[in-house]
């Protein structure tokens, strides 16, 4: 396993190109995941997308707190509902911390990093994460929905506020 160097704004364009889908996960596509995974736990990150470390492909991993962690290729957000406030980092936005909605569950198709068709329901950070790294699968970042200036903010000038996960 290798720790990937990460992407970082702005002068990353792969961050904001729309990745391409996975057709055959072979030995290199393992590999890539395994790195993303041990890159993502490096970087203390919750989540990573393959468009972070360089690479134009639709696959993300995530770690949730006390959990295993997973790879999603080729996900796909099926249904969204409700509403819920975060406050969210992105590991190619360091130093920074945004106030955003996101949907409060989502459900996501994809298949796992043997293949096999899975589907994921989740709520809370779970679902932020799967909208977040989904979201940079398609060009997109946290910033984007980032309504006023004043919801953007410097983590290193606001420490005591510093809180919300990197994805
Ligand atoms: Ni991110």
């Amino acid at each position: 396993m290798a720790i990937l160097p990460i992407s970082h704004l702005p002068q990353d364009s792969v961050l904001r190109q729309k990745a391409k889908r996975v057709s055959i996960i072979d030995s290199s596509i393992q590999r890539l995941i395994d790195d993303m995974i041990e890159t993502m736990q490096e970087a203390k990150g919750v989540g990573l997308a393959a468009p972070q470390v360089g690479i134009s492909l639709r696959i993300i991993v995530i770690r949730m707190p006390g959990e295993q962690p997973m790879a999603i290729i080729n996900p796909e957000i099926v249904e969204h509902n409700g509403e819920q406030e975060v406050t969210e980092g992105c590991l190619s936005v360091p130093g920074y911390r945004g106030e955003i909605k996101r949907s409060a569950q989502v459900t996501v198709k994809g298949k796992d990093r043997q293949g096999k068709r899975i589907k994921i329901k989740a709520t809370g950070l779970m679902a932020e994460a799967l909208e977040h790294e989904s979201d940079h699968l398609d060009g997109k970042l946290y910033i984007d929905h980032i309504e006023s200036q004043d919801k953007l903010y410097n983590v290193e000038r606001r420490i005591s506020s510093e809180r919300g996960e990197n994805l």
